[in-house]
């Protein structure tokens, strides 16, 4: 039994609007895809590592003394999806439990790999979530045609780790993009677990989420 990662870097970073790939921007000093695969590495359980994006800029962006269990870098796809696939080819044979995770959620803690790794182990399929914390209104040309109940309404994150079968079983069947691996597998039937996720493991998107990032990293590691 071996556990492989996949780590999601090839992402345009549109809406972050830096002029440069969201994954090699600097976040608190370091290229920002750094972070989260310093945290993959932090996991015991995680074997290898395949970082998928813009190969060369990523490998030479690696900080000294990071990557030690990269064992690959590969190109992304157009879709976040194809970017799932490449970096499923990518990964070494014995690895027959996959962790996917976006680099765009960089404060992402080895204790949630963990314990995503360990529910999926048990399970077959887990993913990071939290419940719904807002009110969630259904909107048209800007006014409120309802209110959406909360109830059982969570919010998918990454990592989402999976019995490696189940996930290409997944890709192969897909017949339209999905934004997360998870849903590719709700697709064929294959039951997949929550695993209680963290408010900082959000999605770096926005200029504002980038400077929240880096404030937090900050207060952090003065902390430490
Ligand atoms: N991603 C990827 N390949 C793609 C698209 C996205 O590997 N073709 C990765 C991104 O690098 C990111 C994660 O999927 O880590 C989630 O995507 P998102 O947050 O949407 O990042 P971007 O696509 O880079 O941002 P934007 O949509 O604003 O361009
Ligand atoms: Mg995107």
């Amino acid at each position: 039994m071996s556990v492989g990662a996949i780590l999601l870097a090839a992402g345009r970073g549109e809406r972050l609007g830096l002029g440069s790939k969201k994954a090699l921007v600097t976040l608190a000093g370091r290229p920002l895809f750094a972070w989260p695969l310093e945290a993959l590495e932090r996991v015991a359980a995680i074997a290898a590592i395949v970082v998928v994006g813009p190969a060369r800029a990523l490998r030479e962006a690696l900080p000294e003394g990071s990557g030690t269990r990269v064992v690959a870098f590969c190109e992304g796809g157009s879709e976040r999806q194809d970017s799932v696939r490449r970096g499923l080819a990518a990964l070494p044979p014995e690895c027959d439990t996959v962790a996917v995770h976006d680099a765009a959620r960089a404060l992402v803690t080895p204790e949630l790999i963990a314990r995503s790794v360990a529910d999926a182990l048990a399970a077959g399929a887990a993913i990071a979530a939290i419940p719904l914390a807002d009110t969630v209104k259904r909107v048209t040309l800007g006014a409120i045609d309802g209110t959406v109940p909360r109830a059982g309404l969570w919010c998918a994150q990454t990592p989402q780790v999976f019995r490696r079968d189940w996930l290409e079983e997944a890709h192969a069947r897909a017949t339209g993009v999905a934004t997360d691996d998870a849903a590719l597998l709700e697709a064929i039937g294959r039951p997949v677990r929550i695993t209680p996720g963290d408010p900082l493991n959000f999605k770096i998107t926005t200029p504002g989420d980038l400077a929240l990032a880096e404030a937090w990293l900050c207060t952090r590691d003065s902390r430490a």
